[in-house]
């Protein structure tokens, strides 16, 4: 029997443990890492959908936490009473900030990926817009003593946007989960205010 190659052991490991998709194992080292989630925090999850973020997230921070997920596309999968979701494009969405994602926040996380369009340099600089507009949300509302968590790609204008994130934070990790796929230029930037 021929394998799926994308039907790998993270993939069957989110199956088996209830999670819509292998990203979970990504936030999770991070977590391990970085403790970017506390109980009883505010957590804005950019690019939320089909929601293993959230499920996470919504466990780490608890009952008193709250996590407001955004996606462009609806949320299908139901969610733990501790999970809102607005659905809206994070390019556009600064301007009904604070109002529609309600206050500030103590984390920020953005798994934001544009749709592939095949041409690299092409799907690089939209992640990196993706990339700016979360960069944008933290200035209008994180908390001073915030986390942020940004997925970028390596290419044109990596070093650039690292550069900009280390003069807006105190402390900067750039992390590679071991759940990343080899092929992937995905990296992972975790950065603190306080
Ligand atoms: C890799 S998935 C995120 C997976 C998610 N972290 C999880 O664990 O289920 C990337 C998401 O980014 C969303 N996205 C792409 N562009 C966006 C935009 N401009 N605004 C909001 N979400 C966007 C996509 O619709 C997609 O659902």
């Amino acid at each position: 029997m021929k394998m799926n190659t994308w039907d790998d052991y993270y993939t069957r490991k989110a199956r088996k443990e209830g999670y819509p998709a292998r990203s979970v194992y990504k936030l999770e080292e991070i977590q391990k890492r970085c403790s970017v989630l506390r109980r009883g925090s505010k957590v804005l999850d950019l690019g939320c959908c089909p929601g293993a973020w959230l499920q996470f997230a919504s466990r780490a921070v608890g009952r008193t936490g709250l996590i407001v997920g955004v996606d462009i596309i609806e949320l299908k999968n139901p969610m733990p009473s501790n999970v809102r979701f607005v659905c809206a494009d994070a390019l556009t969405i600064k301007e009904r900030v604070p109002e529609e994602l309600g206050g500030r926040f103590d984390t920020i996380l953005s798994d934001m990926a544009p749709k592939t369009s095949g041409n690299k340099f092409v799907d690089t600089q939209r992640s990196l817009a993706l990339c700016g507009a979360a960069l944008d949300l933290c200035a209008a509302c994180l908390k001073p003593k915030g986390a942020f968590v940004c997925k970028l790609f390596f290419g044109d204008g990596f070093d650039e946007f690292t550069k900009v994130i280390k003069e807006q934070f105190k402390k900067v990790k750039l992390i590679r989960p071991k759940s990343t796929r080899k092929a992937s230029r995905e990296i992972y930037v975790i950065a603190k205010r306080g």
